[in-house]
């Protein structure tokens, strides 16, 4: 039998068509530019930029970085250059690209988080919007909105009466129950979900004794946060009717594939950006091969495949 060279990677996030799955999580690819060189940045399926406050942030100070077993604690604290320097000295190169444009947004406001929609709908060349509500909302005593239903509920309905763009609202998994965090998200109009970000963690050195970053805590990324990234696709996925996106320690076509067939439509790739620049494509063409291995067509026949 001859085998066919290629299948059919095309997808669907939330009314977004993606000539493939493979795209990058927010935060670990900057605004693109510093990748130009690495690899083929228009293979990409789409391109998630840093994450987006409406006024420029400096971040945490350092140490911001801490290597842990199979991953890394962060702490950046959302350094970005704000909405305003983003749309006029970002956007134009970002526009050259031919992947859609997903941009990440952050606030610690309602009000904010609206705003930032706002100006996201009246810029041309961004595709859609990915919300992340895993920040501290300091009108609540700055509990993070992400692990309460009722206030993914309120940001994610804010910035909806905002924007006409697909909607992906971005879900923390230092939740509980995941499940009614993504119902709320869905019930107030989100297009489609992503998961997971970081799980809070801290690193102590023992000569010092004090804590390895400057801000205490920070996100723990990488491989060991996998098998709880797939468990919480697989259960917003019976949640929800929209798309899910899967992230958390991705590194090879393999573990995208557990996600993919845990029931996410695509796959966001973070932490792996940085052991290998080059790591979303590798992925893609790994997926690829196992696609044709397998003797199926289209990705579509893989997503949601789980046999339990
Ligand atoms: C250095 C760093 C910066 C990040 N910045 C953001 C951000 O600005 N916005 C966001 O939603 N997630 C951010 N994340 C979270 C990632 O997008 C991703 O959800 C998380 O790292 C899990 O995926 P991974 O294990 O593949 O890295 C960041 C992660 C890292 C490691």
């Amino acid at each position: 039998m001859v085998m066919k060279s290629s299948v059919d990677l095309q997808t669907e996030i939330g009314g977004l068509c993606l000539k493939n799955p493979v795209m990058t999580a927010s935060g670990t690819f900057e605004y693109a530019g510093e990748f130009i060189d690495l690899l083929d940045i228009n293979r990409l399926g789409a391109i998630i930029v840093k994450g987006i406050s409406l006024e420029p942030s400096a971040g945490n100070p350092p140490p911001r970085i801490v290597e842990t077993p199979c991953g890394m604690l962060n702490a950046i604290g959302l350094e970005n250059v704000g909405i305003h320097a983003f749309i006029s000295e970002k956007l134009p190169f970002l526009r050259t690209l031919s992947p859609p444009l997903i941009v990440n947004i952050y606030g610690k406001r309602i009000e904010e988080y609206a705003e930032l929609a706002r100006h996201i709908n009246d810029a041309d060349g961004i595709a859609a919007i990915e919300v992340n509500i895993s920040c501290p909302n300091v009108s609540s005593g700055g509990i993070a909105f992400g692990v309460d239903p009722l206030s993914v509920f309120e940001v994610v309905s804010a910035v909806r009466k905002q924007t006409i763009k697909p909607l992906i609202v971005k879900l923390s998994p230092n939740v509980t129950d995941i499940t009614p965090i993504a119902i709320s998200a869905e019930e107030a109009g989100a297009d489609c979900l992503s998961l997971i970000n970081t799980l809070t963690g801290m690193a102590i050195d023992i000569e010092t004794r004090k804590p390895k970053l400057a801000n205490i805590t920070g996100g723990l990324s990488g491989p060991a946060i996998r098998p709880i990234a797939v468990r919480m696709v697989w259960q917003a996925v019976l949640a929800v009717s929209i798309p899910v996106i899967g992230i958390g320690g991705i590194m090879t076509a393999s573990d995208a594939l557990e996600f993919l067939i845990a029931g996410a439509s695509a796959v966001q790739i973070g932490t792996a950006n940085f052991v290998n620049p080059r790591a979303t494509l590798d992925i893609l063409e790994g997926i690829e091969t196992f696609l044709l291995q397998h003797h199926i067509e289209k990705l579509a026949d893989i997503i949601g495949t789980i046999k339990i």
